[in-house]
């Protein structure tokens, strides 16, 4: 009957509509998720809910007869908690794994490469589509389904095969990434050594040359002693600087990607750890910076921190960051022994430095001082 067709064509453009659809969201997600996991679950469900199977899976061989990564979808937490450890890559789930043909069949239990029987609280299952997730000509993993009434047809072979090809493009993904992030990592310490070694070595063994003949000059010569003890502080000074520049040169990477108040709070966590002062941070709604000024601000707030932990002998320090009608408020202050900031003189470079960069940055960077404690405070134009 005519319309009878028609009725089927309208029913089955809507199943592939719906199909079209849900390939169309597992793309897009796979392109905005920047960890592989969510994006392999979230391909396990569509390939479930898709095929119109009870259950799927995708396993991840970890080269060692188990898998590294198993997610599943149709199963309770009860269920996989009471299925016990993750399975292993043999049976049919190995069997997936051997060739990059998929595998069908109405009935698992009747194909020789079963193992004859399941684990204790694993449900019982018959039909069966296991389609290998080949990227490269190498089968990296597989995509199990399992239960669907009537079983398995060559259409549901097909979509799956779509979606083991766009898994196999998230996972080569993932590792390509967490390779060039291994290989970003290698050679930043590398570089990081050369300069050391370049710089800091070179002026510490200037160092330890100027205090031994200063040394040796002791008992002949005031003034040659003075002057080479002189030399010993500006060359210290100068090592000092140095290795600051090295450390914070590792900053700026982290300050783009994570953003100012982020990197300083993990600098605040470490100085917590480390000194066992009480530090508190506050950072409310900040005005966006680029990150040559983050990077300035960012400095000032470690020198006022460091000479708050080191001189101030405070019961407690608070750094807020905060915005002041559109201008980037930094605020350090401690509850110490004060100091007069007017009388700092000779060879500090802490103070200098901070205004030196506030006056560069267009800012302002105030530094009020007394019995109550210090409090360093810094104004950004954003
Ligand atoms: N928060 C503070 N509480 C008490 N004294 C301080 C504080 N900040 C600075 N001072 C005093 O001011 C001096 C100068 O500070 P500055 O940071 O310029 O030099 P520094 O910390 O001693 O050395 P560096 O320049 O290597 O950091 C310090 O030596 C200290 O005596
Ligand atoms: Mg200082």
């Amino acid at each position: 009957m005519p319309g009878g067709r028609a009725a089927r064509n309208v029913s089955c453009v809507a199943t592939q509509d719906t199909a079209f659809r849900a390939l169309s969201d597992v793309v897009l997600a796979l392109a905005s998720e920047h960890e592989v996991e969510p994006v392999l679950q979230r391909l396990v469900h569509s390939a479930r809910e898709l095929s119109g199977a009870r259950y799927a899976a995708l396993g991840i061989p970890d080269g060692e007869g188990a898998f590294s990564c198993f997610l599943t979808s149709g199963m309770s937490d009860e269920l996989i908690a009471a299925m016990g450890p993750l399975p292993r890559t043999h049976g049919m789930l190995g069997a997936m794994l051997e060739s990059p043909r998929p595998h069908r069949t109405e009935d698992i239990s009747k194909d020789p490469r079963f193992r004859g029987w399941w684990p204790r609280a694993h449900p019982k299952m018959r039909s069966f589509l296991g389609v290998p997730i080949v990227a490269r000509g190498e089968v990296i993993g597989a995509l199990y389904l399992t239960e669907k009434d009537g079983g398995f047809s060559a259409e549901d072979e097909k979509l799956i095969a779509l979606l083991a090809a766009h898994a196999a493009i998230a996972i080569e993904n993932a590792r390509l990434h967490e390779r060039s992030r291994e290989l970003s990592i290698v050679e930043e310490r590398n570089r990081l050594a050369r300069e050391l070694h370049d710089n800091v070595t070179q002026r510490l063994f200037g160092v330890a040359l100027a205090a031994e003949s200063a040394s040796t000059l002791l008992d002949r010569d005031k003034a040659a002693v003075a002057a080479e003890l002189a030399r010993v502080g500006e060359l210290a000074h100068g090592a000092m600087e140095e290795l600051r520049a090295v450390v914070f040169e590792l900053r700026p990477a982290s300050l783009e990607a994570e953003g100012l108040a982020t990197v300083l709070r993990k600098h605040v966590d470490v100085l917590r750890r480390v000194s066992g002062q009480r530090i508190d941070l506050c950072v409310g709604e900040l005005p966006r910076l680029a990150s040559g000024p983050a990077t300035q601000v960012l400095r000032i707030a470690q020198e006022a921190l460091g000479n708050a932990l080191r001189h101030a002998e405070a019961e407690h320090i608070r750094v807020a960051l905060e915005n002041g009608s559109g201008r980037l408020v930094l605020s350090v202050a401690d509850d110490g022994r004060g100091f007069d900031p007017g009388a700092v003189r000779g060879r500090r470079l802490g103070l200098t430095s901070m205004h030196e960069r506030a006056t560069e940055l267009g800012g302002k960077l105030a530094v009020d001082s007394g019995a109550q404690g210090t409090i360093v405070r810094l104004e950004v134009p954003a």
